[in-house]
């Protein structure tokens, strides 16, 4: 284990961070529960989360004021206007993290409040900057945002731990291709109940639902944290997860409330000789 992902691991494992994360992680859950507020800041919209797209921006902005700082006068100007505007762009970004953040639990919000701060304290430095700048005070507006880019590259290294090495907000079902064949999942008598049905096919679980004289199949573990599917609630065509509550609607997977923003793997139904058969929706 290299010095960096032994520092990270000592953050997940410190469990004195909890007085301060558990307070704010419920504060932060509270603010986004409005379901208008959760689906945009979930990325429902566009199909993916929203708040890496979001990143983009105050990183770039900021990261390319800083190489405009190092040219000094003929560049100070356009400099200035980055600063500003990863300040605006911080706000949006920092919105869609907490929403995320707010379903974490664990190491995963430990390290997740250790981001926040560090974000906090980048905007700190940052908006500071811009203020001496305005002020004339040209190298000290400098020096403010060089260690507000050391900073936000340390809370971008935290970031990118907690996507692709804790897996938040990485589609549960990104492995799942389902049987590109059709598979037999039981006899129709068996599954024509009210009560939705949890299958195996090709080692994935797939939950299928009788409605209206049809069968419906989604893959049963949910895109957004893993939660099963087959323990939510079925209403109005639509599943809804027992741990987070996203829901899903039942014919095709989309996702009709955050906080998930991936849609749930459907899959294609028929019935032959009484069995009922799925495979992958082509
Ligand atoms: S696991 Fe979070 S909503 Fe399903």
């Amino acid at each position: 284990m290299n010095l960096l992902d032994d520092a990270v691991s000592r953050l997940e494992r410190w469990s004195a961070l909890d007085a301060l994360a558990e307070p704010v992680r419920t504060a932060a859950h509270a603010l986004v529960k409005p379901r208008l507020v959760r689906n945009l800041l979930s990325g429902i919209p566009t199909g993916h989360p929203l708040h890496p797209v979001l990143t983009d921006f105050p990183i770039g902005a900021w990261s390319m004021a800083g190489v405009l700082d190092l040219f000094g006068e003929p560049t100070e100007r356009a400099a200035d206007i980055l600063v500003a505007t990863g300040l605006v762009a911080a706000v949006p970004t920092a919105a869609a993290g907490f929403s995320d953040w707010s379903d974490t639990q664990g190491g995963e919000t430990r390290l997740g409040i250790v981001h926040a701060a560090l974000n906090v304290a980048a905007l700190g430095l940052y908006g500071a900057s811009l203020a001496a700048r305005k002020a004339g005070a040209r190298t000290a507006g400098r020096g403010l945002a060089f260690a507000g880019l050391g900073v936000l590259l340390t809370s971008g290294y935290l970031g990118g731990h907690l996507a692709f090495t804790k897996g938040v907000r990485v589609s549960r079902t990104a492995w799942h291709e389902g049987p590109t064949d059709w598979q037999d999942v039981g006899a129709a008598s068996e599954l024509s109940t009210d009560k939705p049905t949890l299958v195996q096919a090709d080692d994935i679980p797939v939950l299928v639902v009788h409605d209206a004289g049809r069968f419906l199949a989604l893959d049963n573990v949910c895109t957004h944290a893993g939660g099963s599917l087959n323990e939510g609630t079925i209403e109005n065509g639509c599943v809804t997860c027992p741990l987070h509550g996203s829901t899903f609607r039942l014919a095709d997977g989309g996702v009709v409330h955050g906080p998930a923003s991936t849609p749930q793997p459907s899959y294609d139904t028929r019935i032959r000789d009484g069995r009922v058969q799925i495979r992958a929706r082509r």
